[in-house]
């Protein structure tokens, strides 16, 4: 048992229209879902246990994580072409772009173009970071640096030494470690919450944003400089309306995963399904393509 389904409404009728087949169809996708992530979680957790002993396992599992950014559209085959020249070199990257545009997939694929491929690849998802932990989280701390913090724990800086430390959703980062992390990326010198070592680090840093930072830097939410240091190569993912020849492609691959995650057998879309798809605009671009593919599939296989 991993987690359990709960469906609460107000109205008695509301569920008299669903099936048990499609219950447990989605039961199965959530669950195989979080099995995964609390792999990965656990797996990180026991990298920053034990050191770096796991970096070479969590290498693996990241590695299977990211797809092929699928897409023949001028702007993709532009952007492909972007990522592996940028890939190259040891350059910040700040990758822009709608919500499910694809940022994190494009960070990932300049990670496994780079030379540090065999080095591993860390995420850190700003918008889940507290103020009050985020420096322990990115730093590190030494024992008892600080109330509740019993064991010594290693930054995800260190963790990702001689690899990628990719930071998601940078927009989010609190105002307050922001000064520190532009200390780090200047310097490469890591410093423990609480001790006074310091460690030199080799890290390349990506990172990734929905929000339009210049324009938080004016309102003063974010840094200018730390802005300036993490926008040394910007790269923007275009949104799916601006790739709408894609589509196809992008739906036939959705449509394949998913098959093969319901077992069942092969899914198509009629034509005029596509043709409505290609007039809708999109606003949640790819990811809501796949969640609009995997409902549809559901509800079909429900009959
Ligand atoms: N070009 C693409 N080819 C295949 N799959 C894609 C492509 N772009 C995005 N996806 C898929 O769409 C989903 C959303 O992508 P991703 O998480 O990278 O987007 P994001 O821009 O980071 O979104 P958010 O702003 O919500 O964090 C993922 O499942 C990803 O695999
Ligand atoms: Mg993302």
């Amino acid at each position: 048992l991993i987690g359990l389904l709960t469906a609460d409404a107000v109205d008695p009728r509301a569920f008299a229209g669903l099936d048990m087949t499609f219950i447990e169809a989605i039961a199965a996708l959530a669950g195989a879902e979080m099995h995964s992530t609390d792999l990965l979680q656990a797996l990180e957790l026991s990298a920053e246990k034990m050191g770096l002993i796991a970096r070479d396992l969590l290498r693996e599992v990241r590695r299977d994580k990211g797809g092929a950014m699928l897409g023949e559209s001028p702007v993709m085959v532009r952007l492909r072409r972007e990522i592996e020249l940028v890939a190259r070199s040891d350059f910040s990257v700040l990758v822009t772009g709608e919500t499910g545009v694809g940022k994190e997939l494009a960070a990932l694929a300049i990670h496994a173009a780079s030379g540090r491929r065999e080095q591993p690849l860390l995420s850190v998802n700003c918008a889940n970071l507290m103020e009050s932990l985020a420096e322990s989280e990115l730093f590190g701390h030494g024992k008892g640096a600080f109330t509740g913090a019993g064991e010594e724990r290693t930054g995800k800086f260190e963790l990702a030494d001689g690899g990628t430390l990719f930071l998601d959703e940078i927009g989010e980062l609190p105002l307050a470690v922001q000064p520190k992390l532009l200390r780090v990326l200047q310097t490469g010198d890591v410093e423990k919450l609480g001790t006074s070592r310091i460690r030199r680090v080799d890290v390349r840093l990506l990172a990734a944003t929905n929000r339009d930072l210049e324009k938080e830097v004016a309102a003063g939410r974010f840094r200018a400089d730390l802005f300036h240091r993490l926008n040394v190569y910007p790269l923007r993912v275009p949104p799916l309306r601006e790739r709408l020849d894609d589509l196809p492609l992008l739906a036939g691959n959705f449509c394949q995963a998913i098959a093969r995650r319901l077992g069942t057998g092969t899914i198509t879309i009629a034509p005029s399904a596509l043709a409505r798809l290609r007039s809708y605009p999109w606003p949640g671009n790819v990811r809501e393509l796949e969640n609009l593919l995997i409902r549809a599939a559901l509800r079909t296989s429900a009959g």
